[in-house]
């Protein structure tokens, strides 16, 4: 076990789309783990595996942080089958740090995956599940959050976004 290093926004490999896993060794499973170790010890909600590092196609997912009946989810392969609705909720990621806006989203989601032991896995997701999947599946399509918002809205956060990392540079 051990804590890995969230790659930030503007690390290339978060624009990388992931590769789907073929092989559930025990390097996967070992990337597994220390990605729970990660998101917990982050108290983020989710986390993919190119924002550690490794261009595969799995998350993690964990919504106990707010939400204190959600149960650890480890997601291989994952796509989305199916949505549903649309709706505006407030977004945060683990690579952009101390950033946080609002994003239209499908409302509901289907998802379709297999488990860290290789079993199939079918999920519906509504509210901040919903959310955190398509947040997750998007990490492993090389897309973040800010790719969905309007051209206008991106630019202003880039604008800000470098202003708090020329501050959090003059904190240290
Ligand atoms: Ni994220």
């Amino acid at each position: 076990m051990g804590l890995l290093e969230i790659n930030k926004f503007p690390d290339k490999i978060l624009k990388q789309k992931t590769l789907p896993v073929k092989n559930l060794d025990s390097l996967t499973q070992h990337l597994i783990d220390n990605m729970i170790e990660t998101m917990h010890f982050a108290r983020g909600l989710g986390l993919a595996a190119n924002q550690v590092g490794a261009t595969k196609r799995l998350c993690v997912i964990d919504l106990s942080v707010k939400e204190d009946k959600g149960p650890l989810i480890v997601l291989v392969n994952p796509v989305i089958v199916e949505k549903e609705g649309m709706i505006d909720a407030e977004e945060g990621c683990l690579s952009i740090p101390g950033y946080m806006t609002s994003i239209k989203r499908p409302e509901k989601v289907f998802i379709k995956g297999i488990s860290r032991e290789g079993k199939d896995i079918e999920l519906e997701g509504t509210g901040l599940l919903a959310r955190v999947l398509q947040h997750e599946i998007d990490h492993l399509d090389g897309l973040l959050f800010i790719d969905r918002m309007s051209p206008i809205r991106r630019e202003f956060f880039k604008r800000r976004y470098r202003k708090l990392l020329k501050e959090a540079k003059e904190e240290k």
